[in-house]
């Protein structure tokens, strides 16, 4: 059969930005950078993207247009062995991740609604924090927003490849930037914004710990939709005339440049506003009304806003199911429809659980002190996906090198500059940085 393709050059680069830009950028990059020290962990966050970032991005678009096929049936046709498993830890990735991204996203879609209706117009901080705690406890009322953004997702994917996605982004992304802007404009000239400025801008090098590179390391994978397949499965369905580094590129600075915007609002708001910037997962959804309420047509942005978000987490969710997807359909010669509901369906469930752990569920924990949703969280961010991320890399660096390199150049149609050092990185520095700052996280 036939793969479905891009509709055109930009129409990839749109997607996999669509991809990466979600809600891990403006709803888990501050409260990320909030936890683990505000300026050092930017730093560091940084540094491991224009790096490691990059370069395992380079090399999951490569793996998938060499292949032409999801992840696992990609590491198969490109050598077998062990590899496919590495594609296999990135569709159960993609289940852990989606089931609690998918009840975020109901928050979103939940706060578009909360903040027509007025209940935001405040900005007092604990109403604001009683209101979100309230709602997200709740055993009923998260769960059945949950379920739309799900139905939202398999909607999109059911829609096929290039005509769900691309065209959303195109005219989402530059509005979501622009509302971002704003909102930045307005945070940082709030009275006694500077102080979180300064906490987000100026780094303490002293506070670099085991914990801060892990959590920096997770977040920048998360991010950028990296080290569990999302971008080989964009790749696979890519036109071999593309040029893969410059779309690396794009994508990368998009992304990160949508993070450092997310940050510069959120953590200026929390120390204007006097919240707690270790505030965790419900920081955003806390603090940004109380920056709409300090503005001119704060509802009407409010609303905006979180319909914005939530189409930019519509287009991420979108790949973590395409992943799945995908496998079911390469691997177990599934149709795509059953394939979307199969995994649509199991990921629903175990978002229930997720949803219920901030609630009734909540005294239930798995990994350490953490509660399921947050265990998810972990398990996928700071463990799958740096191994993941390990396993590109060296199938890139010490496997497929001259083959994995004349897919990066498109057979040397677009060579690029930095080659011997996207191949040092895939052979070395990756594998080893990532490993090293697994085993001082863990
Ligand atoms: N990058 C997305 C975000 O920042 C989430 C996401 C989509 C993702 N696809 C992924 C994360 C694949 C890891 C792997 O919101």
């Amino acid at each position: 059969m036939q793969r479905g393709h891009w509709g055109s050059r930009i129409g990839f680069i749109l997607a996999a930005t669509g991809s990466a830009v979600g809600l891990g950028n403006v709803w888990k990059f501050p409260y990320t950078a909030g936890n683990s020290g505000g300026g050092a962990f930017l730093i560091v966050y940084l540094a491991i993207v224009l790096t490691i970032g990059v370069s395992v991005m380079l090399s999951e678009f490569a793996v998938g247009r060499a292949a032409e096929r999801s992840p696992v049936s990609a590491y198969k046709k490109l050598k077998g062995g062990a590899w496919p498993l590495a594609g296999f830890v990135g569709v159960i990735a993609s289940v852990a991740i989606l089931s609690f991204y998918s009840v975020v996203g109901g928050w979103t879609i939940a706060y578009i609604i909360k903040s027509a209706g007025g209940l935001l117009s405040t900005s007092d901080a604990e109403s604001l924090g009683g209101l979100f705690g309230g709602f997200i406890s709740g055993a009923v009322e998260p769960i059945v927003y949950h379920a739309v953004f799900m139905a939202l997702t398999m909607g999109v994917v059911l829609a096929g490849v290039h005509k769900g996605i691309e065209r959303t982004c195109e005219v989402l992304l530059p509005m979501l930037f622009l509302i971002l802007v704003i909102l930045a404009v307005r945070a940082v000239t709030l009275p006694g914004a500077m102080e979180g400025v300064a906490f987000y801008l100026v780094p303490d090098f002293s506070k670099i710990n085991g914990e801060v590179l892990n959590a920096a390391l997770g977040q920048a994978f998360f991010s950028l939709s990296l080290g569990m397949g999302a971008m080989i499965t964009y790749g696979s369905y890519l036109s071999h005339k593309e040029n893969l580094p410059q779309a690396a590129i794009i994508v990368t600075l998009a992304d990160m440049s949508v993070a450092i915007l997310a940050g510069l609002i959120i953590l200026p708001a929390v120390f204007a506003f006097g919240f707690d910037p270790t505030e965790g997962p419900g920081l955003v959804f806390i603090t940004l009304p109380a920056v709409f309420g300090q503005m001119p047509a704060g509802v009407f942005f409010a609303m905006l806003f979180f319909l914005l978000l939530t189409i930019a987490a519509l287009t991420s969710s979108v790949s973590l199911l395409e992943v799945v997807i995908s496998y079911l359909i390469d691997e177990k010669k599934m149709n795509r429809r059953p394939a979307a509901l199969l995994s649509g369906g199991f990921i629903f469930f175990v978002g229930i659980a997720c949803s219920l752990s901030m609630g009734i569920w909540g005294d239930i924990k798995f990994i350490g002190d953490r509660n399921l949703f947050d265990s998810l969280d972990y398990l996928s961010s700071n463990i799958l996906l740096p191994l993941g991320g390990i396993a590109v890399s060296l199938f890139v660096g010490w496997v497929i090198l001259p083959r994995a390199t004349q897919e990066a150049t498109s057979n040397g149609a677009h060579p690029f500059a930095w080659v011997k050092a996207w191949q040092f990185i895939c052979r070395f520095v990756a594998p080893i940085a990532i490993a090293w700052i697994l085993y001082s996280g863990i």
